[in-house]
C-alpha cells in the first residue's frame, strides 16, 4: 500500500501579482508539495517567476494549467474572480486554496462550499491570521479563561497603502480581522454596521468602521484605513480578568498581557459603599513562535489535499467571513443601519 503522508501533491499557482510570488515562495519550498505549474494573464509576472524558479513551468492561460496533472490549485487573482477560478479547478476534480475574501457575494461563496462537497475536494481560505502563531495564543489564552468573560475587542489595521481599484478597504482588509474574531470567539455576529469614506478614490472607500455584535454582549469594532500615516496592525481584546493587546507590526514582543481591570463590590447598600477597585498589576510578554504563518497556512493546505481532511480556514468558514462583509457593505450603502446576519 502506498504511504499517501510520502507524497509530494503537485500544485499550481493561478495570479503572480503582488501576493501570488510569496504563495509560490512557500510552496517551492514545502517538503510534501510539487510545485509543478504557474499561470498569470501577465507575461512579465511570469518572467519574474521563471528568474526566481527556473525549474517551474508557466503559462498565460489557466485553461493549461487546469488541463495539466495538478491535484491543487491555489488562486492568487483579483477577488471578482475568484468565483469563477475556483469554481473551474473544482470542476476539473482539483483541490482549491483562494485566497481572501472567498468570492464577494455570499450566493456564490455558499455554491463553492456546495460544490467542493460534491465533488468530494478541499476547499480552503486564505485567512492568513488563523495560521499566525500570535493569534493562536490569542485563542488558546481566551479559551483557558485566565482572561475572564470576553467584554469588546478592538481590531485596528491601517496604513497608507495599498490602494485597491476593485474593491474598497472593506473587502480588502476586513477579511483579515473578521477571520480572526470568528476563530477567536468560535461565535457568529447578530448584527453587523459600517461606516466609510471614499477620499482618494472616487467610490472607493479606503477609510471604514466597522461594528460587530456577537452573542452574550461581545462587541467588536474593526477600522480599516489605506489612509493613516502609520502601520498599525492592533487587537485588544478586554476581559473581565485581563487585558491582551496583540501588535502585528512589534517584531517580537507581538503579545502583552496586563494584569488591568476593575472590580465593583459583590454588595452595597449605599452609593458611599459602591466604590469600585482598579487593579493595576503586571504586565507579562509571552514567547511566541517565530514561524511564518503563510508557511503554515501552506502546509496545511498540502496535509488536506494528502489526508482528505477539513481545513481550519475551509469553505464554510470563508463563507461566513463573506456574509459579515456583505452585511457591511449593505450597511455601509445604508448611511451605517445596522443589518441582522441570519446564518
Ligand atoms: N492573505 C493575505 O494577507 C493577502 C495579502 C494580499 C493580497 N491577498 C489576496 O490575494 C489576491 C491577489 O491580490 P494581489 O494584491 O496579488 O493582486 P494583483 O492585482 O497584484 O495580482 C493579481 C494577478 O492575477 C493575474 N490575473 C488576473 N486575472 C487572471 C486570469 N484570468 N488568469 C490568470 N491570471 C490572472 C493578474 O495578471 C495579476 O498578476 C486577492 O484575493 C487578495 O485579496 C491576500
Amino acid at each position: 500500500m502506498i504511504d499517501e503522508t510520502l507524497r509530494n501533491v503537485p500544485v499550481g499557482v493561478v495570479g503572480c501579482g503582488y501576493w501570488g510570488p510569496k504563495l509560490v515562495r512557500n510552496l517551492q519550498s514545502l517538503p510534501g508539495a510539487d510545485l509543478r505549474m504557474v499561470a498569470d494573464l501577465d507575461a512579465d509576472r511570469l518572467a519574474h517567476v521563471r528568474g526566481l524558479y527556473p525549474a517551474v513551468r508557466t503559462t498565460t492561460s489557466y485553461d493549461d494549467l487546469l488541463a495539466s496533472p495538478v491535484e491543487a490549485v491555489v488562486v492568487a487573482t483579483p477577488v471578482a474572480t475568484h468565483y469563477d477560478m475556483a469554481r473551474r479547478a473544482l470542476l476539473h476534480d482539483k483541490h482549491v486554496l483562494v485566497e481572501k475574501p472567498l468570492t464577494n457575494e455570499s450566493s456564490t461563496a455558499q455554491a463553492l462550499v456546495d460544490l467542493a462537497r460534491e465533488r468530494n475536494r478541499v476547499l480552503m481560505v486564505g485567512h492568513t491570521f488563523e495560521y499566525n502563531p500570535a493569534v493562536d495564543y490569542l485563542k488558546d489564552y481566551i479559551a483557558s479563561g485566565k482572561l475572564g468573560k470576553v467584554y469588546y475587542i478592538n481590531c485596528t489595521r491601517v496604513n497608507l497603502g495599498i490602494f485597491q481599484k476593485d474593491i474598497n478597504v472593506i473587502w480588502d482588509l476586513a477579511p483579515h480581522d473578521v477571520s480572526i474574531l470568528l476563530y477567536l470567539l468560535g461565535l457568529k455576529p447578530e448584527t453587523v454596521s459600517a461606516r466609510g469614506a471614499a477620499y482618494v478614490q472616487p467610490e472607493i472607500e479606503d477609510v471604514a468602521y466597522v461594528t460587530l455584535n456577537f452573542p452574550n454582549g461581545v462587541m467588536a469594532d474593526v477600522r480599516v484605513s489605506w489612509l493613516d500615516p502609520c502601520k498599525i496592525r492592533r487587537i485588544t481584546v478586554v476581559g473581565s480578568k485581563k487585558m491582551i493587546v496583540y501588535d502585528d507590526v512589534e517584531p517580537t514582543e507581538k503579545i502583552k498581557i496586563y494584569d488591568k481591570g476593575v472590580d465593583a463590590p459583590p454588595y452595597s447598600d449605599t452609593m458611599e459603599q459602591f466604590r469600585l477597585s482598579y487593579r493595576y498589576g503586571d504586565i507579562t510578554t509571552p514567547a511566541i513562535p517565530g514561524s511564518e504563518p503563510l508557511a503554515v497556512e501552506t502546509a496545511h493546505f498540502v496535509a488536506c489535499c494528502r489526508e482528505g481532511a477539513t481545513p481550519r480556514s475551509n469553505g464554510q468558514v470563508g463563507w461566513q467571513v463573506v456574509k459579515i462583509l456583505e452585511g457591511a457593505q449593505h450597511s455601509l450603502d445604508n448611511a451605517g443601519a445596522a443589518q441582522e446576519i441570519t446564518w
